[in-house]
């Protein structure tokens, strides 16, 4: 896991993942999360600076937007958003429950492998039934997610996979950055789902939590 400093050195400069320029994500997202989210109570986890509490949380009835970095706090705080409230605390140690939905949106692969499984184990436990909203990159490489590792895991632990979105593509080269920009246009975003899994950079999962037995 990364910590609290290494991420306060990353918000040294406002916006380090240039997330308020990824308007083509936010937007799948909304198409995609709107349903999931409206008027329900949402724990939004490794908020950051409150971008997509802004711009995806925004029909939610309340949001509690928890991050390790106060740094990035102190600027979601200063949104001064009506549904909204922030805290500074690493997202494992604090209760998930209570609420209706969790989110989880590109900020999972920071934990290690071990962690990401005690993460998912402990969504099932405190918010069983419920629904959890993941993203992260799903490239093979052992700092992030593998989508076969995670849908393993799902299994493993009894998430159902409610519905699953692609979010991005690679931009490793010339061919995949004109794909990107294709998928820009009007209607474009329509092709993300189809194209094949090599090309993908960010998928979404939207999956519900085991019932808890008895
Ligand atoms: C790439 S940013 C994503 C921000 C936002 N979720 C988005 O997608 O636009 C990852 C965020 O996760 C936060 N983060 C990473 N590990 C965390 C942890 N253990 N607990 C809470 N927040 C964490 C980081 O501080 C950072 O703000």
């Amino acid at each position: 896991m990364r910590t609290a400093e290494d991420f306060n050195s990353y918000y040294a400069t406002p916006d380090p993942w240039h997330i308020s320029r990824a308007r083509f994500r936010d937007r799948v997202l909304r198409r995609c999360l709107n349903r999931f989210v409206r008027g329900k109570l949402v724990l939004e986890l490794g908020c950051g600076e409150g971008h997509l509490t802004e711009a995806v949380f925004y029909k939610a009835r309340s949001v509690v937007g928890v991050d390790i970095s106060d740094v990035a706090i102190g600027r979601a705080r200063s949104l001064n958003l009506p549904n909204a409230r922030f805290e500074n605390a690493d997202l494992l140690q604090i209760s998930f429950n209570g609420y209706d939905v969790i989110a989880a949106i590109e900020c999972i692969q920071y934990l290690s492998h071990q962690e990401q499984g005690a993460f998912l184990e402990k969504v099932a436990r405190e918010h069983a039934g419920k629904i959890l909203l993941l993203s992260g990159p799903i490239v093979d490489y052992q700092r992030h997610f593998s989508h076969r590792r995670l849908m393993l895991e799902f299994k493993t632990l009894g998430f159902a996979l409610v519905t699953s979105r692609n979010l991005s593509v690679l931009w490793y080269t010339r061919s995949l950055r004109i794909v990107a920009e294709i998928i820009k246009l009007p209607l474009g975003y329509v092709l993300l789902d189809w194209l094949p899994e090599w090309m993908i950079y960010q998928r979404l999962y939207v999956l519900r939590a085991p019932k808890r037995d008895g």
